[in-house]
């Protein structure tokens, strides 16, 4: 509980008193002078410091991210948004602009790695270029007391885990909707030489007017390696239930082919209401998605259409090279589906091996059948001969019949 709330609640001010405090903030900051709530409460008379320091006593959470938090300047805490795996949320003010924003604090550890801080602050310049929305716009990168903090567009609303941990499952009209709008999100971000690496139903969030805004955009993670995937696997990422088989076995080159498997992933447990593969541990799960057959989405959830059905399959191919070739083909085949037409890139999507496959078959074929013919042809000409011998040897016969004939019967007259 931040100090606007303790000092409402311990009733030593109302909520406009704090509002008018928070301008009189906004207005000092936009002059360069950064004064926290507590003073101004005291400078406007409205409580004492200890009044303050007391109903704040029993409300502040006062671990040490939340004090670093209280410590951004430029910005003022409101409340907490949430606490996942690897970091916390929290609702602030941005003081210059006097606006509502979500600032998300990383835990120590990442902030004393200097490779990630590295690739925190070039990720986060990258993705404050991105402009899309249903992009979580990221507005600022910065650390305050030895924790890195990564300022974001506030949203107000839901999150597709949300949904789904109520045990809901989307009709197709409902789950296209909000795929295809993070298919945009990934198509401008890709476009940009972006790739998301964790898409998965916590970050995606829903407005209350439906817009889907594609979360943590930009935000570094931790190393894609074999290990590092492993040891986090049930730590930071959570349970791998959308995680790509190439960042599991911890390949080097992920590209958007695996933000792709992820949002299948997301869409296959949207309309089936189950993960695609689940098991008792994060390195159970993990198995899985490299070795085992997807149980067809349709197989679930018998009134999906064949075409979303088939679309789900190709996004989940455990081969990247057999996924959609660039999310834009993606895009075109969700629109086509929503229209009730069918998936034309995803049939157009061949794997190139089985490509080869086809073509040698053919080839193979045509061979067999060209040596066949001529086969055919060469057994016709030994028959041809064979016959024409036959009948020049049928004819020497019976000319030697007819001679030794001639002579018995010449003998037989010279006898007489
Ligand atoms: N820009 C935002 N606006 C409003 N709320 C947000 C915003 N970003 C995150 N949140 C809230 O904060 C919570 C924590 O977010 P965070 O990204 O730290 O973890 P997560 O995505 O939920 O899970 P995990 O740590 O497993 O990836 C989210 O679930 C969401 O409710
Ligand atoms: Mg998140």
């Amino acid at each position: 509980m931040m100090i606007a709330q303790a000092v409402i609640k311990a009733r030593l001010a109302t909520q406009d008193e704090v509002n008018a405090c928070f301008k009189t903030q906004a207005e000092l900051a936009r002059k360069g002078e950064y004064v926290t709530l507590k003073d101004i409460l005291v400078q406007e008379g409205i409580c004492t410091r200890n009044q303050v320091e007391r109903s704040m006593k029993h409300d502040v959470l006062e671990d040490s991210m939340t004090r670093s938090a209280r410590h951004i300047p430029g910005y003022h805490i409101i409340s907490k948004l949430g606490q996942g795996a690897m970091a916390t949320v929290w609702k602030a003010r941005q003081l210059s602009l006097d606006r509502i924003v979500a600032i998300k604090i990383l835990p120590k550890r990442l902030s004393e790695n200097p490779e990630f801080v590295e690739r925190f602050y070039k990720e986060g310049k990258a993705a404050a270029k991105l402009n899309s929305p249903n992009i979580v716009q990221a507005i600022d990168v910065g650390d305050a007391q030895g924790y890195h903090y990564f300022v974001m567009e506030y949203v107000e609303g839901k999150t597709v885990y949300d949904d789904l941990s109520k045990g809901r499952v989307y009709s197709e009209a409902e789950a296209l909707d909000v795929i295809i709008q993070v298919a945009k999100a990934l198509a401008h971000a890709h476009g940009k030489g972006l790739i998301h690496r964790d898409v998965k139903p916590k970050n995606i969030m829903i407005t209350k007017e439906n817009v889907v805004k594609l979360a943590d955009m930009g935000l570094a993670r931790a190393k894609d390696d074999k290990e590092t995937a492993a040891q986090e696997a049930g730590r930071a990422y959570g349970t791998p239930y959308y995680i790509s088989p190439e960042q599991i076995r911890g390949e080097l080159d992920i590209d958007f082919r695996a933000d792709i498997y992820s949002l299948g992933a997301t869409f296959y447990h949207m309309v089936t209401g189950r993960v695609p593969f689940d098991g008792a541990s994060p390195s159970a799960v993990m198995h899985k998605h490299l070795k085992e057959l997807l149980l067809p989405p349709d197989h679930i959830n018998t009134s999906l259409s064949a075409g979303v059905a088939e679309i789900i399959e190709i996004m989940m191919t455990k081969n990247r090279n057999s996924r959609y070739a660039s999310t834009e083909d993606l895009l075109q085949d969700l629109q086509a589906v929503t229209r009730g037409e069918p998936p034309l890139q995803a049939r157009r999507r061949v794997d190139p091996k089985l490509l080869k496959n086809i073509a040698d078959m053919e080839k193979r074929a045509v061979k067999q059948a060209e040596d066949a013919a001529a086969e055919a042809a060469n057994s016709d000409t030994v028959m041809q001969i064979s016959t024409a011998e036959q009948t020049k040897w049928t004819i020497m016969i019976l000319l030697a019949v007819m001679l030794a004939l001639s002579w018995i019967f010449i003998i037989y007259l010279l006898h007489k």
